[in-house]
């Protein structure tokens, strides 16, 4: 895991974007962000039981497992959103990027590569995508029924109550 001030540079979303400014494990937490770094399924299993997290499934993005979507789904990934559940991505393979907005509203992009698990808390404003080799492979952790509906930013979701309970907790 690598984490940084995304630069704002105009240009392919999937090149590093890499501002210089470092931003820490702890300072991503002050945003409800957690980092672990998972060497054996058998800790993924025990953060699973944790946090009630049943089911699992995983996903490969890439343009062979996707073929001709791949493009769309990319850019679909990088649409600014939130979600009224926590994300749990486990990577497997390969390298992503989550960009997460920090409490300035800033973008910062956290680079994960095999092994690395990110907890993305409900009503954080976010995006993915790939890196230049176009291939990540991830475990998805879900409660239930998979809810990966994403919530496209717009001012109305100011009064969401999952937005409201993430900016009370953690941007007030
Ligand atoms: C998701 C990532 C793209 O919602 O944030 O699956
Ligand atoms: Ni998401």
């Amino acid at each position: 895991m690598k984490a940084y001030m995304y630069d704002n540079v105009p240009g392919d979303q999937r090149l590093p974007h890499d501002s210089g400014r470092e931003v820490t494990a702890s300072d991503l937490a002050t945003i409800g962000v957690h980092y672990r770094r998972l060497t054996e399924t058998s800790e993924v299993d025990v953060l699973a039981a944790e946090r009630g997290y049943k089911n699992r499934d995983e996903i490969v993005v890439s343009p062979d497992k996707m073929g001709a979507v791949y493009e769309d789904k990319v850019k679909m990934f990088f649409h600014e959103h939130l979600h009224e559940d926590e994300e749990i991505r486990y990577i497997r393979g390969g390298q992503g990027y989550f960009d997460v907005r920090n409490q300035g509203d800033e973008w910062v992009r956290i680079q994960l590569e095999k092994d690395d698990l990110i907890i993305l808390p409900a009503g954080i404003f976010h995006r993915f995508t790939t890196d230049e080799s176009n291939y990540v492979h991830a475990m998805r952790l879900f409660k239930d029924e998979p809810k990966w509906t994403p919530l496209n930013r717009a001012p109305e979701l100011d009064s969401n109550d999952f937005r409201k309970e993430y900016v009370s907790q953690y941007l007030s």
